[in-house]
């Protein structure tokens, strides 16, 4: 069968039909394994999804975010918003610049930049608006993709390259303006759980023959307090709570916005959703096998949303708004963009109408994909959720 990956049993499953990683990816992924089965020898013969997951994307030099694989765009494994068109990013520096312009000496601070795509689009539309803001931070855990935006700032706008800077934690001290983070909270490590009887046990990664699933101990996180049967498996993202006190933490006065797809609690452990949301991108094919291909294939998990209001409130945080991409982007001026830089060729027109469907269609990025805003000191209506508010689904 010419579509399989059959070289190494533990790696592609015969259930999931995948294209067939070349011999250097194949060895990557070889080394990747061998580093993960150490860390559970050396912990006793299992860890927690969450250790799983993080070694297999952020491992230094070997995570899947760490080793230099393409990733993002047609030629990588997935494509983001950003990536489809710069118009998702022009939207954004439009919510950005009525937050900014209240501010004194206003900075952006994206969290988890990719290619640097989104940060060059929303610097130019910015320049364009003048409103550019003293720096824009970028806070990237792969050296590997820091060189990277590097390079695609200084391709797409060399002369405001001096205004970003690349940073390895959190502010010291809290600066005015606005957070960003695009497709970062879904790419969290989660830990895996499924309720078994009246308990709630976590699922753990062990080794048998290749990575598989084992049982760890009873944790019954103290936020789900749904009841399913036995065998329902779901996650969460332990790490969030933190993530949240962290960025409010860095801002003063100023707003957090968080894009990815997820739910509020109630839809994201829906007794239907029964085998959770982890989903695996690998070359263009999306599968819900996590355990295959460590350091090759992008692992997620959507986002409970609840939960970030929940832990912005606790933080001190206001929930100034959530709602889909569409409706946050069509609030944000997207028609008027794409009219006011209407392509004359009928390709380009085509390919344009075909971007603005990916970024709205309910059933592409439109609806699964959710805008939340967070804001510290900031008491204006903002524009991107002027056309519809889903707060009271929180
Ligand atoms: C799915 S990619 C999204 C990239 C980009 N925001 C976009 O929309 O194209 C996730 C990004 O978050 C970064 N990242 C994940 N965890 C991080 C952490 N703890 N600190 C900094 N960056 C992180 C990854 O290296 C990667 O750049």
């Amino acid at each position: 069968m010419p579509n399989k990956f059959h070289q190494t049993q533990s790696i592609t499953p015969d259930s999931i039909d995948l294209p067939v990683p070349d011999q250097e990816a194949r060895l990557h992924c070889e080394q990747v394994t061998t580093h993960i089965r150490k860390k559970i020898e050396e912990i006793g013969g299992k860890i927690s999804f969450a250790k799983y997951m993080d070694l297999a994307l952020y491992a230094p030099g070997l995570g899947y975010y760490c080793a230099g694989l393409q990733k993002f765009g047609e030629k990588g494994d997935f494509i983001t918003a950003p990536e489809i068109s710069p118009l998702f990013s022009r939207c954004l520096a439009n919510q950005c610049q009525q937050v900014l312009s209240t501010l004194n000496a206003p900075q952006i601070l994206e969290f988890g930049a990719g290619s640097g795509i989104m940060a060059a689009d929303i610097l130019c539309e910015l320049e364009q608006l003048n409103c550019l803001p003293e720096h824009y931070l970028i806070l990237e855990l792969s050296a590997e993709l820091q060189q990277r935006q590097h390079q695609t700032i200084k391709k797409h706008v060399p002369h405001l390259l001096e205004r970003v800077r690349w940073i390895h934690h959190w502010p010291e001290k809290p600066f005015n303006g606005v957070i960003l983070a695009n497709e970062v909270l879904d790419a969290m490590p989660v830990r895996r759980i499924q309720w078994q009887g009246d308990a709630i046990i976590e699922r753990m990664v062990c080794w048998q023959d290749g990575f598989t699933w084992c049982d760890g101990d009873d944790i019954n996180p103290e936020h789900l307090t749904f009841r399913h049967v036995t065998g329902y498996t779901s996650e969460y993202n332990e790490a969030l709570d933190s993530w949240i006190k962290q960025a409010g933490d860095s801002l003063q006065n100023g707003m957090i916005l968080a894009i990815d797809y997820g739910y509020n609690r109630q839809e994201y452990y829906h007794p239907q959703r029964s085998d959770g949301t982890l989903r695996c991108h690998y070359q263009h094919h999306a599968h819900n096998n996590p355990l295959i291909l460590p350091g090759l294939q992008d692992i997620t998990a959507h986002v409970d949303f609840t939960a970030v209001a929940q832990a912005a409130i606790a933080a001190d945080l206001s929930v100034a708004g959530y709602t889909s991409q569409a409706f946050f982007l069509l609030a944000n001026g997207l028609t008027e963009r794409a009219e006011a830089n209407y392509p004359e060729t009928v390709p380009a027109q085509l390919q344009l109408a075909q971007q603005i469907k990916k970024l709205t269609m309910p059933d592409a990025m439109g609806e699964t994909f959710k805008v939340i805003a967070l804001t510290r000191n900031i008491d204006i209506p903002l524009t991107g959720f002027m056309m519809q508010d889903y707060r009271g689904r929180l």
